[in-house]
């Protein structure tokens, strides 16, 4: 193999090391950016994702602290239960609103809840592992990941909502205990039993990549076709200087070496370059101006 490549032409093995740093500048590029590219992608969506979900933190106090008391009286008449004094319903309501601008229509915000009041609420299969986990792992008090679905690539952060208020019992505990308006609501069927300090939801902001994941490797595309622009054009000025200045000179020099040897003492090595060839081309005249001096003593001694 080695040897084989001693055989090849000067062009030739010069090509074949250009062509392996070109291929290796561009993985190793490719795989530093790559790197670079999904820390920051990573660092935007969760930005985000912090930022939303604690918007919807302070829209539920907000509900609590300032909705709820107000509308308390008519909650505790009407037929109809007021879902504008719960936290989870202002909450999502609120995200609903900026999903309404195309911008933000595929984010998503839930309380996904195992059991829950609100069936829109009710967690899918991804969302009910979530909440297993929180409730096996009572340590655990964030979980963020990328999920895919049909609609494409999506970052997630997930929180336990725990009951930690006696209070929420008053409506989540048996059918009995739950306001009137409530069950002719939402029914007796589901968003009961729930019990104290249990993890019966996780909270759920989910924000698409997808987009900033296509703009990413556009960019990681258009950097790797940049560094692979400037190897191709380097490979090919570098082959005309070999060409110019040392293949063709060389090839001049042979082919001049050879008329010499097989007779012609009056021609003359011309490179006009003081570089390592016309240092060479200086030395070769030196050599045939000698051989021409040896050969006149030889036949001078004949004569
Ligand atoms: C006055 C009754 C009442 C009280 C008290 C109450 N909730 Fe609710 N809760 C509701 C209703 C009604 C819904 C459904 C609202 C909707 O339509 O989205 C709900 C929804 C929720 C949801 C969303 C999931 C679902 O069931 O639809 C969570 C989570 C939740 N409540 C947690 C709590 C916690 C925690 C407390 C105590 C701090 C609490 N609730 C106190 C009535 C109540």
């Amino acid at each position: 193999m080695l040897a084989a490549l001693k055989d090849l032409k000067l062009g030739v093995k010069l090509n074949l090391i250009l062509v392996g740093i070109l291929i290796s500048a561009i993985a190793a590029c490719g795989l530093f950016l790559s790197k670079i590219l999904e820390n920051k992608i990573e660092q935007e969506v969760a930005d985000k994702a912090f930022l939303m979900i604690e918007t919807m933190n302070s829209v539920r106090d907000y509900t609590s602290s300032q909705v709820k008391p107000e509308l308390a009286s008519r909650l505790a008449t009407e037929a109809y239960f007021i879902p504008e004094t719960v936290p989870a319903y202002s909450a999502r309501e609120v995200f609903e609103g900026l999903r309404k601008q195309p911008e933000y229509e595929n984010f998503l915000y839930k309380e996904a809840t195992l059991n829950p009041t609100n069936m829109r609420d009710k967690a899918d299969g991804f969302e009910t592992e979530i909440t297993q986990q929180f409730r096996q792992n009572r340590q655990l008090k964030e979980k963020t990941g990328f999920r895919s679905n049909g609609d494409g690539q999506f970052y997630y952060i997930a929180r336990p909502l725990e009951i930690k208020k006696a209070s929420c019992l008053d409506c989540h505990d048996t059918v009995e205990k739950a306001p009137a308006n409530l069950i002719s609501t939402y029914g007796k069927e589901h968003g009961f039993g729930w019990k104290m300090n249990e993890i019966v939801a996780s909270q759920i902001v989910s924000i698409p990549a997808s987009k900033v994941y296509e703009a990413a490797n556009q960019l990681k595309l258009s950097v790797l076709g940049i560094v692979a622009s400037i190897f191709v054009a380097a490979i090919i000025l570098i082959n005309l200087f070999l060409n110019q200045s040392i293949i063709q000179p060389i090839k001049k020099i042979a082919a001049k070496s050879n008329n010499i040897s097989t007779g012609d003492l009056e021609l003359k090595f011309t490179h006009s370059s003081k570089d390592e060839i016309g240092v060479l081309a200086k030395a070769l005249n030196r050599m045939v101006q000698s051989l021409k001096m040896a050969f006149e003593m030889i036949e001078d001694d004949e004569d």
